[in-house]
């Protein structure tokens, strides 16, 4: 199973707010999540759980907390308390890939165990305060490029 870290990162780094609010709602760019991830096992911070609102549909919706008694009421919703934790049920899964969906401590923490990134680079800065982590961007080939109208995807595999 591939680890896949999917995120859309703006110009400065930011990726969103830490109240849980979107800095940027781009119609393209929710669209290539959707038809990227539909069908995976997705992994979340439980604080982006929180901001989802609800699970994302047609995926099995992976959700770390440090709280033992954290409970979703929803199926195809699985509450892990470690990350490894996550990444050994989405592999029971048997499925091709597990998509690492952040936020910030998440794709921190997580950006060691990725086979692969798929990046949405935005063309300009957003308001926030959570950050996708710096990486090198030498320990990564760079696959593909699509150029888009305010953002371009750049599908990165570890070298
Ligand atoms: N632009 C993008 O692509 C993108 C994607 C996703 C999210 N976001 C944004 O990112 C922001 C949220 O990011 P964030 O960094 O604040 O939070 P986060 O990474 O979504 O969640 C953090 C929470 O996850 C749990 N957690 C973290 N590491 C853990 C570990 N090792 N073991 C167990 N639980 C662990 C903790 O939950 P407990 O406190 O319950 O213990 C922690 O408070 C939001 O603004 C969201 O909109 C942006």
């Amino acid at each position: 199973m591939k680890i896949v870290i999917i995120a859309a990162i703006a110009k400065n780094g930011v990726i969103g707010k830490s109240n849980g609010e979107m800095s940027w709602h781009i119609k393209e760019e929710f669209q290539h999540f959707k038809k990227t991830t539909l069908g995976f096992p997705v992994l979340m911070g439980r604080k982006t759980f929180c901001s989802l609102g609800k699970p994302l549909k047609l995926r099995e919706n992976i959700i770390v907390t440090s709280d033992k008694n954290y409970s979703i009421p929803s199926d195809q919703t699985y509450v892990l308390n470690t990350i490894q934790a996550g990444i050994e049920l989405a592999k029971s899964f048997n499925k091709e890939k597990l998509f690492i969906i952040g936020g910030g401590e998440i794709y921190t923490q997580s950006i060691s165990l990725a086979d692969e990134m798929i990046l949405s680079h935005l063309a300009f800065d957003a308001e926030g305060d959570v950050y996708f982590p710096k990486f090198t961007i030498s320990d990564w080939n760079i696959r593909k490029e699509i150029p888009n109208d305010n953002f371009s995807i750049v599908y990165y595999s570890k070298k």
